[in-house]
This record gives C-alpha cells, sequence and structure tokens, in this order.
C-alpha cells in the first residue's frame, strides 16, 4: 500500500496522531508528510504511557526510520518548527530526518499580529482561530505576496517580497487597527537567522514523494485540521484557510491523485469542536460535560475547552462523500463506557423536514436539529480489548451500527489514548 491518506472526519483532534503513529508503527512506513495547515494543529501521540504533541511536525519525527516532511502545502513558522524540534530534542527523542519544501510559504510574526488583531476586531462574528497566523499566510500566498522557504536563501529576494507584504499591511496596521508599524529589517534578520539551519532540510519534496512512491516506498499523508474546517467543504466562514480535505493532499504534496490507494477518515465515536460555528449535536447539559470530562476534551494547541456533542452520521458520509474515504478510524469508542443509552444523530430536522445528507445551504445547517437512534451502551472499560471479539456485544453493535450509516467501512477502533490501544475490525 504504497500511498495512504490519513484525516479528520469532524472538526479536528479525532486522534489523527494516534491513528498515523499506529499505521506508522505497525506498518514499515518511509515517510509520513504534512500537506496542508501549519502549527495550528495539535496531534497527540503516546508511547508507552509517555506523552508527545506535535504541531507543525509530522508524527513521523517519533518514528525511527521514518523520513518526516513538510510539503508545500504547509505554511511553515520557522521560529515554531525550531521550537517544536528543540522541545522532542531536550526531551531525549530521537528524532527522525526532516525533509522541508522550498516552496512552502513561511509564516511570520507579522501574520500572527495580523490574525490576532482582525479576529478582534470581528467581536462576537470572531471565528476562534488559534492565533496562529495561519489565515493571513495563506491571504499572502493567494494574494502572491507571500514569501517561501527558498527565500529565505537569498536576502535581496527576501527583502524585496517583505516589503511588498508589509506595504498595504502596515497602512492597515496603523491607520485602521490603530498599531505599530511592522518593521521591514527586523522581519528580514529575523527570517535570514533560520536559514542555515534550515538549508539541509529544504528540497523539492513533490519530486522526493514521486521518486519515492516510483520505488514502491510507502507514504503516509498525515492530515491536519479536517473535512467540517475545509476552506471550501467545511461550514464556511467557521473554517481554517486550507483544505484539508483528500483532495488538498495532491495540491498539497505535488502528487497526483492516481497515486493514492488508501484514504482513511479519522473519526471520534462522538464529536466534539473548538473555536466558533455550528454544531448540530452540540450538547449544553450534563452528558456535554460528562463527554468533555471523560474524554479529556482540552486543546492541545490552544488549551481551549472542546464543545462535545453525539456522534453525527450526517456529518460521517460527507466526510465519507467529499474524501472518497477507503474506510474510518472510530476513536475513543473506550470514553462512551458510562452511558446506559448513546445517542446518534443519524439525520436532521430542518424546517419540518427530514434530511439524510448535508444541507446545500449554511442557514439550513444553522436550523439543523439532529434526529437520533439510541443504542444500548456497555457501561464497562473496554480500554484493554485487543481484539473486536473481545469488545463487549454491546460496543460491537455500536459500531456495526455506525459502519452501516456513515458512509465507508470501519477498519480500526480506538480504546484508548495508547498506541497499542487500537482493535483492528477488518485486518
Ligand atoms: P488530532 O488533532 O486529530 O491528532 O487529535 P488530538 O491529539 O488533538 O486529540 C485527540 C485526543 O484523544 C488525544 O488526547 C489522544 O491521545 C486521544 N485519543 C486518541 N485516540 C483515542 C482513543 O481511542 N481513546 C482515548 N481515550 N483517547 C484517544
Ligand atoms: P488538529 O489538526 C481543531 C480551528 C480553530 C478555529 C478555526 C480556524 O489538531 O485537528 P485557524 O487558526 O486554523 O485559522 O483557526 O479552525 N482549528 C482546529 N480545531 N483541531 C485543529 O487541528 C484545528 N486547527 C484549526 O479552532 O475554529
Ligand atoms: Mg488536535
Amino acid at each position: 500500500m504504497p500511498a495512504i491518506v490519513v484525516l479528520g472526519a469532524q472538526w479536528g483532534d479525532e486522534g489523527k496522531g494516534k491513528a498515523t503513529d499506529q499505521l506508522a508503527t505497525t506498518d514499515p512506513i518511509d515517510f509520513v508528510v504534512r500537506t496542508s495547515g501549519g502549527h495550528n494543529a495539535g496531534h497527540t501521540i503516546v508511547i508507552n504511557g509517555e506523552k508527545y504533541a506535535t504541531h507543525l511536525l509530522p508524527s513521523g519525527i517519533l518514528t525511527p526510520g521514518a523520513t518526516s516532511v513538510i510539503a508545500n502545502g504547509v505554511v511553515v513558522s520557522p521560529e515554531a518548527l525550531f521550537r517544536e524540534l528543540d522541545g522532542l530534542i531536550a526531551r531525549g527523542v530521537e528524532v527522525a530526518d526532516l525533509k522541508v519544501s522550498a516552496n512552502a510559504h513561511v509564516i511570520a510574526s507579522y501574520h500572527a499580529t495580523i490574525d490576532k488583531v482582525t479576529e478582534r476586531f470581528l467581536g462576537k462574528n470572531q471565528i476562534g482561530t488559534t492565533g496562529r497566523g495561519i489565515g493571513p499566510a495563506y491571504v499572502d500566498k493567494i494574494n502572491r505576496v507571500g514569501v517561501r522557504i527558498a527565500d529565505l536563501f537569498d536576502e535581496k529576494i527576501l527583502r524585496e517580497k517583505v516589503e511588498a507584504a508589509l506595504d498595504v499591511r502596515n497602512h492597515l496596521l496603523t491607520k485602521v487597527y490603530n498599531r505599530r508599524a511592522i518593521e521591514v529589517d527586523a522581519v528580514v534578520e529575523e527570517l535570514v537567522s533560520y536559514a542555515e539551519r534550515l538549508r539541509p532540510m529544504v528540497c523539492d519534496t513533490s519530486l522526493l514523494l514521486n521518486q519515492a512512491l516510483d520505488a514502491g516506498q510507502t507514504v503516509l499523508f498525515e492530515g491536519a485540521q479536517a473535512t467540517m474546517l475545509d476552506v471550501d467543504h467545511g461550514t464556511y466562514p467557521f473554517v481554517t484557510s486550507s483544505n484539508p480535505v483528500a483532495g488538498g493532499v495532491c495540491v498539497g504534496a505535488g502528487i497526483g491523485p492516481t497515486r493514492i490507494d488508501r484514504v482513511i477518515g479519522v473519526i471520534k465515536a462522538y464529536t466534539t469542536r473548538v473555536g466558533s460555528g455550528p454544531f448540530p449535536t452540540e450538547l449544553f447539559d450534563d452528558d456535554g460535560i460528562q463527554l468533555q470530562t471523560l474524554g479529556g476534551e482540552i486543546g492541545v494547541s490552544t488549551g481551549r475547552t472542546r464543545r462535545c456533542g453525539w456522534y453525527d452520521a450526517v456529518v460521517a458520509r460527507y466526510a465519507s462523500r467529499v474524501n472518497g474515504l477507503t474506510e474510518f478510524f472510530l476513536t475513543k469508542l473506550d470514553i462512551l463506557g458510562a452511558w446506559e443509552q448513546i445517542p446518534v444523530c443519524v439525520a436532521y430536522e430542518i424546517d419540518g423536514q427530514r434530511v439524510e445528507e448535508m444541507p446545500m445551504t449554511q442557514t439550513e445547517f444553522h436550523h439543523a436539529k439532529p434526529i437520533y437512534e439510541y443504542f444500548d451502551g456497555w457501561q464497562t472499560d473496554i480500554s484493554g480489548c485487543r481484539s473486536f471479539e473481545d469488545l463487549p456485544k454491546n460496543a460491537q453493535v455500536y459500531v456495526q451500527a455506525l459502519e452501516r450509516i456513515s458512509g465507508a467501512k470501519i477498519w480500526a477502533v480506538g480504546v484508548g489514548p495508547g498506541r497499542e490501544q487500537t482493535v483492528v475490525v477488518h485486518p
């Protein structure tokens, strides 16, 4: 299986880090690749009880023998990159080989400044971004005033590009937002200071990955963010500024769609969301608090509490459709062990009508009320289960029911955060 995509099927934090790490340790994986987003991601990997969080780095950085790749579609803060690498090294981690695309766009300090200022100006309409400068960096890319990694090696060009990027931005900052202008010299000086350490990592990652696939090597594309946060297919405008869907992997890595063999959608056995925006199955009662508490639903990147709700099969079917999922990795089934009955949203009621598919308009989605079916709980600890047969009957029924209504088979189920706490349903 040479090219495998792992992506988020809900609003993020589904357990993509764990799923990626699990795949990378059970099969020999040659490359683990990030293709979109930046250090707005927060992926948790638990190895032998020890917890690691990756943000910009692919989870493969913890897998000796696999090369980690930050491909062209990612927005890279060199400061965040080295802070994260140094953090792992300080913990004694033997970090894997890392390659960074020469074409990836750079997040400079001014992108984070602009991210925070624009959010503040949006007031009650704010997106609830991570404040990491992701949106402004993608704006510069699309506006053709972005700085790319390769520019850090030519100070003259770099200065011209930073001047162009800051020209209008500084007018905005000083005249509209009432902030100090950003100095070109300081930005250039900071970015140039990363160049020497970056140089050996930088390459044409599209060429590298295509050659690897030609040679029959296995490449794992680790998604960040998720389908419902996709700028085209998510709950716009409450989304991130990139394309975390499967199609985005091709653009973000410079590989063709015919290369991809498996597309795995990671999905929680319930739903969570950080930041603003519609969320039909969101709970505002004790069940919501209990999911939040038992699931440890606190953001890895920002420390924000995640909003919680029941599993939404409309979202699952939508994710299956827009990503062409070949399978799901269902995580956090163990968290549902506390409930006598488990509701699952099978469709929406919108203005008195039963709706089975994601509604076409934002207004309809805002009005969507979940229609629930109820499943008997198993009320026992399943974190020690290692095969489907080990799971209590009611848990098996729950997984099989989700498989029937979610649009793709459930390949594996997570029963705990640890690498080994995985039950493979369809080997
Ligand atoms: P990601 O952004 O998709 O990689 O997910 P996060 O790391 O932000 O959040 C997922 C959280 O769930 C992390 O704390 C994981 O350690 C944890 N996790 C992943 N899979 C499972 C599982 O099957 N059971 C439990 N209890 N925790 C899990
Ligand atoms: P992982 O990879 C959950 C959300 C933010 C905000 C919106 C836009 O860990 O699943 P941005 O800073 O990207 O412009 O914020 O997207 N968001 C995430 N939510 N998990 C993530 O990543 C997220 N990355 C961005 O909370 O609502
Ligand atoms: Mg996360």
